[in-house]
C-alpha cells in the first residue's frame, strides 16, 4: 500500500508516519528529513537547501523530486507512506507517473486536519530525538525525566531551526497557496480520505487506521 499523508506544518504527519512504520511494515519518505540530510552536504545545492528551509520556502520541484525519484527505485514490499511530498501540483504529478511506470498505485491519501492555532502551538513546542528522531513535544509528549529518549535512549535532543513563528507564518502561507489545491487535486481522483487531526495522537492514529481499511 502506499499513502500519502497531506496536512499543514505541524498536522502530526511525521508523529503517525513512524506509528504507520511499525504498525505495517511501511517505508517512511519524508522529504523534509533528506533535505535536512542533504543540506548538511556542505555544497552550494545544500547551502541553497538551508537558507529556503530556514525561512520556511519550498524548496524547488526539480530537486524534490530527485530525491524521490532515488528513493523510489527498487521494490518496497509493505509500501510507502509519503511525508510532506507532494507539496505542490506539479509534484503530485511526477509521482502518479513514477509510480505508475514502476506498476504501482496510490491507494490512499490522508488529509489531517488541524486548526492553525493548533499548529503553532504543536511546532513552537516540538523537539525530536538527535540520534533516531523520535518525536516530542514540551505539552503533549515530554521528553522523560530521565533525560534519555523513550525509542532509542539517546540524550540528545534538537529544535528545528524552522520551528518559530516568523518561518512558520511563510510555511503556513505556502502551504495554502501551493500544497492545498492537493486536496482537490486527490478529491477528483477520488484517493481522499479526510482526517481530524485535532485528536490525541492515539484517537488521530486510529482514525487513519479506519480510513486505510475501510
Ligand atoms: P517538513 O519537514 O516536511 O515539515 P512540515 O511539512 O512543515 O511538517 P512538520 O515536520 O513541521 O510537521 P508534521 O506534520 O510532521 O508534524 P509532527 O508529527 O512533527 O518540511 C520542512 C521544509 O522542507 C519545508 O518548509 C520546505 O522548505 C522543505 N520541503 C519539504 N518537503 C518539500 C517538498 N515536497 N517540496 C518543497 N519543499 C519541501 O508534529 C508536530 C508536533 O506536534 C510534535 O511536537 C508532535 O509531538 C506534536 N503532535 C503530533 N500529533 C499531535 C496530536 N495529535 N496532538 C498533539 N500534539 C501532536
Amino acid at each position: 500500500m502506499n499513502i500519502i499523508l497531506l496536512g499543514p506544518p505541524g498536522a502530526g504527519k511525521g508523529t503517525q508516519a513512524r506509528i504507520l512504520e511499525e504498525a505495517r511494515g511501511m517505508t517512511q519518505l519524508s522529504t523534509g528529513d533528506m533535505l535536512r540530510e542533504a543540506r548538511t552536504s556542505g555544497t552550494t545545492m545544500g547551502d541553497k537547501v538551508a537558507a529556503i528551509m530556514d525561512a520556511g520556502g519550498l524548496v524547488t520541484d526539480e530537486i524534490v523530486i530527485g530525491l524521490i525519484e532515488e528513493k523510489l527505485t527498487g521494490d518496497q514490499n509493505g509500501g510507502f507512506i509519503f511525508d510532506g511530498f507532494p507539496r505542490t501540483l506539479a509534484q503530485a504529478d511526477v509521482l502518479g507517473d513514477l509510480l505508475k511506470r514502476q506498476g504501482q498505485t496510490l491507494d490512499a491519501v490522508v488529509q489531517m486536519q488541524v486548526d492553525d492555532e493548533a499548529l503553532v502551538a504543536r511546532i513552537v513546542a516540538r523537539s525530536t530525538c538527535a540520534h533516531c528522531g523520535e518525536v516530542y513535544n514540551d505539552l503533549t509528549k515530554p521528553i522523560p525525566d530521565d533525560g534519555k529518549c523513550s525509542n532509542c535512549g539517546g540524550t540528545e535532543f534538537k529544535r528545528r531551526a524552522d520551528d518559530n513563528e516568523e518561518s512558520l507564518r511563510t510555511r503556513l502561507m505556502e502551504y495554502y497557496k501551493k500544497t492545498s489545491p492537493l486536496i482537490g487535486y486527490y478529491y477528483a481522483k477520488g484517493d481522499l480520505k479526510a482526517v481530524d487531526g485535532m485528536g490525541d495522537v492515539a484517537d488521530v492514529g486510529q482514525q487513519i487506521t479506519k480510513a486505510l481499511d475501510s
